[in-house]
């Protein structure tokens, strides 16, 4: 009876033995084989059945499959199968913190793995296709194991689940791939991968990411990643950056809109410029370290709650947090902005006086305790000039020679009282040249731009990169009208103004074409600052007539970007005759005005068209102010602007210098210079007025 009975539940126990055997799917019962004979079992772990889900230690399944290995912390050292491909229903594989070494074989096509924690061992390689199709992993740690050097995979991509992604001191090289955007990675958290040697600059789909805690520190004395760190300002969702022993460059960004930011370390840069205060007052903020960069400005003041660091070889203007430096600190640092915060600028410009003799600043040369000449000439500063040049009124020589520097000269500099040299040879600026006192020395060669106007994309908020204004508000232009003329007309007009023009031939020749809205017409540009003397001033002017140079420099790109046009010169000549006509005969009662440089005339044309025209005193120009005078108006004539009152045409005949202008008596704008697209282009002459001095001789 006991023996029967012994028997038959030795029978039940074999059958159950058999059942859970059969339910075990046979690839992975195989595959776990591989695992096992691959690997150094510590003794703590029984693996001994046949079957991994019998059970084996650490090893779970589910539905007959294996779900989950999980070895971390148990010392078991060899090296993983590649048959762990095959184990498809594999959700964890863990064994950080064991003895593992070898290649790590691929993990391509476990969809189902979620984790997959290889970190602390002694792998030492890793395949490309290693993450390709896991799109179910949700976090992996590679961290600390012996990779010979990889970089980041492309078949990252497909791994679309993940959130923590770490591999700290994994040896990666290269670029950190510009996959982790929003779209590829919607759930991404963590990205941690600290002490690797990446090169090259933050990824810009950072700025489009989830990341919450982004670990890129290097190590010290060997930090490689650079640029700048601007894309920090569109990563809301960060709580933690780690950004220390790296080559960052330039400033720190505007962060005011990571509102959860705890922690921020940006040490070990060469971090320059002055703190954002809106970093001041971000209201997460417990930790911040700032050692050992260059950054400029005052002291930066944070709340008491926030913990500080900011010593080392930083270059506030005074120690103490929160206390501004001086005006000219302040002056120069604005400069120093325009042009993206130099390191070079950063390095030497150090404590609160520009003119301390025992603490020279590069570029800066002080008399008396005055700024009088800066010199930035070859320090391949990109940027613009800033505005703020002109409120060092000390200033005698500017150089800002063979740089990079884009956008227009600011009409600020014109005011500089005491300004006798300005050099901005040899960079890349351009917009229209402010009307400089004759005592200044100008050189603008090597800027093939200047005296066109090119849109500069996205320069809102640049200073003194506006490109139509030269650096003052567009609506200090918009006073256009009459006022103009006569502001031009106190100053040197010519040179400043660039026109537009009426064929006054065509015209006549064909009155039902006088029709003013389709009268072609350029535009004068007439710049609001003008400096106390004017008159006979000096430009130099690429493509002017002195060194051969043409016209043709600014036909290229006749943009009609933005309200701002580049139009073809055409012919502007009008007779003298037509201008005895409406000015009857320059008539006591038809003037407007008298300056210095001639006397404005108003006058009617046959259509009603009310104009105003301007008589140089004659003899006021040599033949070289004349020659430079014609090369300005073929500039200026390619510029067309729907703020700026017309210049109609000219005249040059014998002694007889006439510049005829549109007269708006009311000051208010044409409405042709409202609606964008009511003026026609000028009509193209087939030469090149410069070229045909002959032709300015009535016509
Ligand atoms: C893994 O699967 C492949 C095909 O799916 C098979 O050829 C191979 O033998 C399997 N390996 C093991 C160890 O079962
Ligand atoms: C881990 O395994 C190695 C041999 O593989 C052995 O020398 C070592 O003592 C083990 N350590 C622990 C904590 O079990
Ligand atoms: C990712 O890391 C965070 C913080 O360490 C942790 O709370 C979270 O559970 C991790 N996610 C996964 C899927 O492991
Ligand atoms: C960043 O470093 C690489 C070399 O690692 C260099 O080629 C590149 O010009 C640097 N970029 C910047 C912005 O400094
Ligand atoms: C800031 O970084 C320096 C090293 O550059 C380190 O010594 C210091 O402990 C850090 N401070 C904080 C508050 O983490
Ligand atoms: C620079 O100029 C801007 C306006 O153009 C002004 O708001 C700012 O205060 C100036 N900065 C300095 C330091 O002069
Ligand atoms: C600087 O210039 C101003 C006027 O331009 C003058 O009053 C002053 O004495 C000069 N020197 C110092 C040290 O400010
Ligand atoms: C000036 O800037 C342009 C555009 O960034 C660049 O291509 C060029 O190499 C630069 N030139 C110099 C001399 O730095
Ligand atoms: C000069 O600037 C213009 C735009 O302002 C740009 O298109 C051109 O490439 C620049 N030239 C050089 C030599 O950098």
């Amino acid at each position: 009876m006991g023996t029967l009975a012994f028997s038959f539940i030795a029978l039940l126990l074999s059958v159950a033995a058999v059942t859970v055997r059969a339910q075990t799917d046979p690839r992975d019962v195989s595959a776990m084989q591989d695992i096992k004979n691959s690997l150094v079992l510590p003794h703590s772990l029984d693996w001994s059945s046949g079957d991994p889900c019998s059970p084996w230690t650490h090893v779970h399944c589910s539905g007959g499959r294996v779900d989950a290995i999980q070895l971390g912390g148990t010392n078991v050292s060899g090296t993983v199968s590649p048959s762990i491909r095959n184990l498809t229903a594999l959700r964890r594989f863990e064994v950080m913190n064991c003895g593992l070494s070898g290649p790590l074989p691929s993990f391509s096509g476990l969809s189902n793995l979620q984790a997959a924690l290889l970190h602390h061992n002694s792998f030492t390689s890793i395949p490309s296709d290693f993450f390709q199709g896991l799109t179910g992993l949700q976090t992996i740690d590679l961290s600390y194991n012996s990779f010979a050097a990889w970089s980041i995979p492309d078949s990252l991509r497909t791994a679309t689940s993940l959130q923590n992604f770490t591999a700290v001191a994994a040896n990666i090289v290269g670029s950190i791939p510009d996959i982790f955007d929003s779209v590829i990675f919607p759930s991404l958290v963590e990205l941690h991968l600290s002490f690797n040697n990446f090169i090259g600059g933050l990824p810009a789909s950072f700025a489009d990411s989830s990341i919450q805690s982004l670990w890129l520190n290097g190590k010290a004395g060997h930090s490689l990643l650079n640029g700048t760190i601007d894309v920090l300002a569109g990563m809301t969702g960060l709580v933690e950056v780690w950004l220390h022993y790296n080559q960052f460059t330039g400033l720190i960004p505007d962060l005011s809109r990571l509102e959860n930011l705890q922690d921020l370390s940006l040490r070990d840069n060469q971090l320059t410029g002055v703190v954002p205060a809106s970093l001041m007052v971000l209201p997460s903020l417990r930790a911040v370290n700032l050692t050992n960069n260059l950054l400029q400005g005052p002291t930066p003041a944070f709340a008491s709650a926030v913990r500080v660091d900011m010593a080392g070889i930083n270059s506030f203007c005074l120690p103490t947090p929160g206390v501004s430096c001086a005006p000219e600190v302040n002056t120069l640092l604005s400069i120093a902005q325009a042009v993206g915060y130099p390191l070079k600028f950063a390095q030497d410009w150090k404590g609160n006086s520009p003119c301390d003799s025992g603490n020279p600043w590069s570029g800066i040369t002080c008399l008396a305790g005055n700024i009088t000449v800066i010199n930035f000439e070859n320090m391949g500063l990109a940027g613009t000039i800033s505005a703020n040049y002109s409120s060092i009124t000390s200033l005698q020589r500017l150089i800002l020679a063979n740089n990079n520097l884009t956008g227009p000269i600011p009409t600020g500099l014109a005011t500089l009282p005491n300004l006798k040299t300005l050099d901005v040879s040899n960079n890349n600026l351009s917009g229209l040249l402010p009307s400089f006192g004759k005592s200044v020395v100008l050189n603008i060669n090597g800027n093939p731009l200047v005296g066109t106007i090119v849109p500069t994309p996205g320069s809102s908020g640049t200073p003194g990169a506006s490109p139509a204004d030269g650096g003052t508000s567009a609506s200090s232009t918009k006073k256009a009208s009459a006022a103009v003329i006569f502001g031009s007309l106190a100053g040197g007009v010519a040179v400043v103004s660039l026109v537009g023009l009426v064929v006054f031939c065509l015209i006549r020749k064909r009155p039902e074409s006088s029709n003013k809205v389709q009268s072609p017409n350029t535009v004068l540009v007439v710049h609001p600052h003008h400096s106390a003397d004017q008159e006979g001033v000096k430009i130099t002017i690429a493509g002017s007539s002195e060194n051969g140079g043409t016209s043709e420099n600014f036909s290229q790109g006749s943009g009609t970007t933005g309200d701002v046009h580049v139009v073809e010169a055409g012919n502007m000549v009008i007779s003298i005759q037509v201008m005895r006509n409406v000015t009857n005969n320059f008539s006591e009662q038809n003037v407007l005005g008298k300056g210095g440089f001639g006397t404005v005339y108003k006058g009617e044309l046959h259509d009603s068209t009310k104009i105003a025209v301007k008589r140089m005193e004659s003899g006021v120009m040599s033949d070289k102010g004349l020659n430079e005078f014609m090369a300005e108006i073929a500039v200026l004539t390619k510029v067309r602007h729907r703020h700026l009152v017309a210049l109609l045409g000219y005249c040059l005949d014998g002694n007889e210098r006439l510049l005829v202008y549109e007269y708006m008596p009311q000051g208010t704008l044409s409405p042709s210079f409202q609606l964008e697209g009511t003026r026609p282009e000028a009509p193209r002459l087939d030469e090149k007025i410069k070229h045909r001095p002959g032709r300015w001789q009535g016509c």
